[in-house]
């Protein structure tokens, strides 16, 4: 068990990514907050997750976006477990349109969730790390789009490209506290952020076609680094970008 007895806080965690992050924390021994969007079906998912964790878990209802819900949630944390160790800043979500077309409204909701939600989670927990005296993993999922570009999709780049910057400032900031702070970028993952693309057999195809791996990843591929990320032999690890995209960063179409 790599994460034996932290505490971990996970966003977006009622499904996809996040919600592989959590159920592999839970299996190393980590006790894990689920957070998720109150909104829809949201908070059953959540519940399903932390039902069936291997260690006493916990859900925690915000959004990322809001000030007042992402302090709520870390002190709901901290009252259950007593600390934090831990926080993945996974919640995201990504509108397609063409950049002539996309409104103030969908560029500010894509911004807010993925840039400034990051931003805001990460700055709840490390000021938790910094009163608790210190020590903690800050990671970020950002994507592939935290370094090339993806048209159709330019306020969520934006986003991804500003929590690239976001990581690579607090690795520095927070480094006298012993906080390591790392991105992991996922490239396509079957999640449902894909469903549309994963539904439609050509599309897939294309999308594949792009990746030299020759397929999609899978969450619990992502929940590997993320464990290495926050256990103990990631010690001297900050300030890192780690790709998880079968190799689609590295594909050039030249023609
Ligand atoms: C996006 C997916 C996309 C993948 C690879 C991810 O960040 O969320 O929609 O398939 O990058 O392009």
């Amino acid at each position: 068990m790599r994460l034996m007895n932290k505490v971990a806080l996970v966003t977006g965690a009622s499904r996809g990514i996040g919600r592989s992050i959590a159920e592999r924390f839970a299996a190393e021994g980590s006790h894990v907050a689920v957070n998720y969007l109150p909104q829809g079906e949201n908070e059953i998912e959540a519940r399903a997750v932390a039902n069936q964790l291997k260690t006493a878990g916990m859900i925690v209802g915000g959004d990322v976006s809001l000030r007042g819900d992402v302090e709520r949630m870390v002190s709901e944390v901290v009252q259950k477990f007593g600390r934090l160790d831990i926080a993945v800043c996974n919640a995201g979500i990504e509108i397609k349109k063409p950049f002539l077309e996309v409104t103030d409204e969908e560029w500010n909701s894509v911004l807010s969730v993925n840039l400034y939600g990051s931003f805001c989670v990460a700055q709840a927990v490390a000021r938790q790390m910094v009163r608790q005296g210190g020590s903690g993993k800050l990671i970020f999922i950002s994507s592939v789009h935290e370094d090339i570009p993806f048209p159709g999709y330019t306020a969520y780049c934006a986003s991804k490209g500003g929590v690239r910057m976001l990581m690579r400032n607090l690795a520095m900031e927070l480094a006298p506290h012993k906080i390591n702070v790392n991105n992991i970028a996922p490239g396509a993952i079957a999640t449902p952020i894909n469903s549309a693309v994963l539904s439609d057999p050509e599309a897939k195809a294309g999308a594949i076609s792009e990746i030299p791996w020759g397929r999609f990843g899978r969450p619990e591929e992502v929940a590997a680094v993320a464990v290495f990320l926050s256990s103990d032999e990631a010690e001297y690890v900050t300030g890192s970008t780690y790709y998880v995209d079968g190799g689609l960063t590295q594909q050039v179409t030249l023609y």
